[in-house]
């Protein structure tokens, strides 16, 4: 039973009041439901990411379909790349709804990515060199990304839980490819083993940083307390670190990999691992466009943003009838 079905007659205060007693009774909130400005803005803002984060960072897989060495290899990269656009199509429908009593349009994410206002993942600003790194970022990358996706898949935000469920049934896809990957390379040639002990030690300061600063890096409200509070999520970036190590580390070590960090450990007394912190300056800049791959990207995704305008125009019955 909901616990209040309308919100017509009723002040701001009470209207927040009733909205919290729904997000802590664990029912969901629909587009069309009333809802605090800061909780549809921190949707906006997650989901808007999210979902430009799927579209960029089917970027650096896509290099690899002409490379792929081989066809059934070639064919599980195609079908990963469509996913991902895939992913963010879904994504960003959800986060034009929330935008739309707001008067603004899913073109103007587009343009917000292009003009640096709209951020994308860490990950996607990283080069991609070698077939392991392909192979990496669909074992590790989505790896993480099925760690911080299952946290949500209960988000009190219930379209936002609904397109989850769908992506991370295919993450999980995405993570087997990018495992099969590293487990044939992990039992080649010497030339390839390097290859991937190349590539992990190339990618796992990024990865550290997939899932953002711990509180300790943070100050005032951070974004994760919000999440938190509204039940779009459970735990902190820095419990889903630990948990990705939980995972990883055995399965990095059990493949004759060694970590990139000397100094890792897990403290069995704290029970947690301890690590070297990246440098979280540098993941500002990173995020800020100013990473190794950042410009490239951009640059290429406005350019085919430019041209399929006629694709969405014929389909939004916007030209002229030929
Ligand atoms: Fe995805
Ligand atoms: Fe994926």
């Amino acid at each position: 039973m909901p616990v209040v079905t309308s919100f017509r007659w009723l002040s701001e205060e009470e209207k927040y009041e009733r909205f919290m007693e729904r997000i802590n009774a664990g029912e969901k909130i629909e587009a069309d439901d009333w809802m605090p400005e800061d909780y549809r803005m921190t949707l906006i803002k997650l989901i808007a990411m999210h979902g430009i984060s799927e579209i960029m960072g089917a970027l650096p897989e896509k290099e690899w379909v002409p490379k792929a060495p081989s066809l059934r290899r070639k064919l599980g990269i195609m079908a990963k790349v469509q996913d991902e656009m895939g992913h963010g199509q879904l994504l960003l429908r959800v986060a034009e709804d929330l935008m739309a009593p707001l008067g603004k349009t899913r073109e103007e994410i587009m343009q917000d990515l292009f003009k640096g206002d709209l951020k994308f993942h860490n990950v996607f600003h990283m080069p991609a060199p070698t077939w392991a790194d392909a192979g990496l970022i669909g074992w590790l990358v989505d790896g993480a990304a099925i760690i911080t996706q299952t946290n949500m898949l209960d988000a009190s935000y219930g379209p936002y839980a609904r397109a989850l469920k769908r992506i991370c049934a295919e993450e999980v896809f995405h993570a087997q490819h990018g495992e099969s990957i590293i487990l044939a390379l992990a039992e080649g040639t010497k030339e390839q083993k390097e290859m991937l002990q190349d590539a992990l030690n190339r990618w796992w300061e990024a990865l550290l940083m997939f899932f953002g600063p711990g509180s300790a890096a943070t100050t005032g409200t951070s974004k994760q307390d919000i999440t938190i509070k509204y039940r779009i999520r459970t735990k902190t970036n820095e419990q889903l670190r630990q948990d990705f190590f939980t995972k990883y580390v055995p399965r990095i070590l059990s493949i004759g990999l060694k970590l990139p960090d000397e100094t890792m450990h897990f403290d069995e007394s704290k029970g947690k691992w301890v690590y070297k912190q990246p440098d979280w300056n540098r993941f500002k800049e990173i995020i800020r466009n100013n990473g190794p791959k950042s410009k490239e990207r951009l640059r290429l995704r406005e350019l085919s943003y430019h041209n399929n305008a006629w694709v969405r125009e014929a389909l939004s019955g916007q030209s002229a009838a030929v």
